[in-house]
């Protein structure tokens, strides 16, 4: 019985539906990199809406602590898996609670990822590849897991934190993120019609962890360029509600987006040159 309820096709209309209340719906929603930045922002929003989550990072402490504040503020419930996601056993750990039976995942937010702050010929080649694995191998693996699962269950969503670097030449890190892009763009447009979608999130830079984790310089970095972390998350869940493949936050980054894919590649590239090297 529990199996037939777990298997049962889902509306689309009870898949997120952001910014309406939705408390009392059961939904369990995996968040990896939730203890830090955009992820944590991720889950604070979706804990307001009522969802149940299931959150991810290599630190038990800061899990726990993560957990045990959202579900006082908010009353729902929060499982932890601890897993590094640039391991295979890591992945594994998040697949397997992916293809879980009881208290079925509804969408997957594909968040965790750091940078480099080195030029890549001065990097180690360990940590390019622990990089790669990170924002390429493990959001494919769970993409793979989550979708065979909403299959077979009528539906889900899934959003892969991108960046507009994904859109530039912006070294491994860049290449990394175009990957993300290019297989949102076509799983969405794969999967839509059975009820799954799957939609990139593009921010420009955003005041994270991220850059100092990373030991990133953006003293020369201007203030405009900033993104509001809590704005990316609203703008991602909207668009990844309404289908979307792609969404680029902010009408000033479509418009720059927009600029370099219609520019040279030189007149691009000495653009992105002038930013510091991961976003
Ligand atoms: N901040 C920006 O400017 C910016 C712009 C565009 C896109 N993004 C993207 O947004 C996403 C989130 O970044 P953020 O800025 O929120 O970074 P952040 O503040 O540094 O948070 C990163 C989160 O990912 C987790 N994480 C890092 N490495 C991990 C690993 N190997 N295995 C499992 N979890 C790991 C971290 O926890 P632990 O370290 O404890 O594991 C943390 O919870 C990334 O994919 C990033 O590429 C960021």
């Amino acid at each position: 019985m529990a199996e037939q309820l777990d298997e049962r096709t889902l509306q689309q209309d009870e898949l997120v539906p952001p910014g309406t209340s939705s408390r009392g719906t059961g939904q369990t929603i995996l968040i990896t990199g939730a203890t830090a930045g955009l992820g944590a922002e991720f889950a604070r929003q979706l804990a307001g809406q009522g969802h149940h989550l299931v959150i991810t990072s290599r630190n038990p402490l800061q899990l726990v602590a993560k957990a045990q504040g959202l579900e006082a503020q908010y009353g729902i419930s929060v499982e932890t898996l601890t897993t590094d996601l640039s391991t295979a056993e890591g992945v594994d750990v998040v697949a397997a609670r992916l293809r879980q039976r009881e208290q079925p995942i509804t969408m997957l937010v594909n968040n965790a990822g750091s940078g480099l702050a080195t030029e890549f010929h001065e990097s180690e080649a360990e940590d390019e590849l622990a990089m790669l694995k990170l924002l390429v191998e493990a959001p494919m693996l769970l993409s793979h897991a989550a979708i065979q699962a909403f299959l077979a269950r009528g539906g889900g969503r899934i959003i892969n934190v991108s960046s507009v670097a994904g859109f530039l030449p912006e070294g491994s890190y860049g290449a990394a993120k175009a990957w993300s892009i290019s297989f949102s763009r076509w799983a969405n447009t794969r999967y839509k019609p059975d009820g799954v979608t799957i939609t990139a999130l593009c921010p420009g830079p955003v005041r994270t962890e991220f850059h100092t984790r990373a030991g990133i310089d953006t003293s020369k970095k201007p203030r405009w360029a900033w993104m509001d972390a809590e704005d990316v998350v609203r703008e991602g869940l909207t668009a990844a509600a309404e289908g979307r493949s792609v969404c680029i936050p902010s009408r000033r980054y479509r418009s720059l987006m927009t600029a370099a894919r219609f520019s040279p590649d030189a007149v691009v590239e000495r653009f992105s040159r002038i930013e510091p090297k991961a976003k």
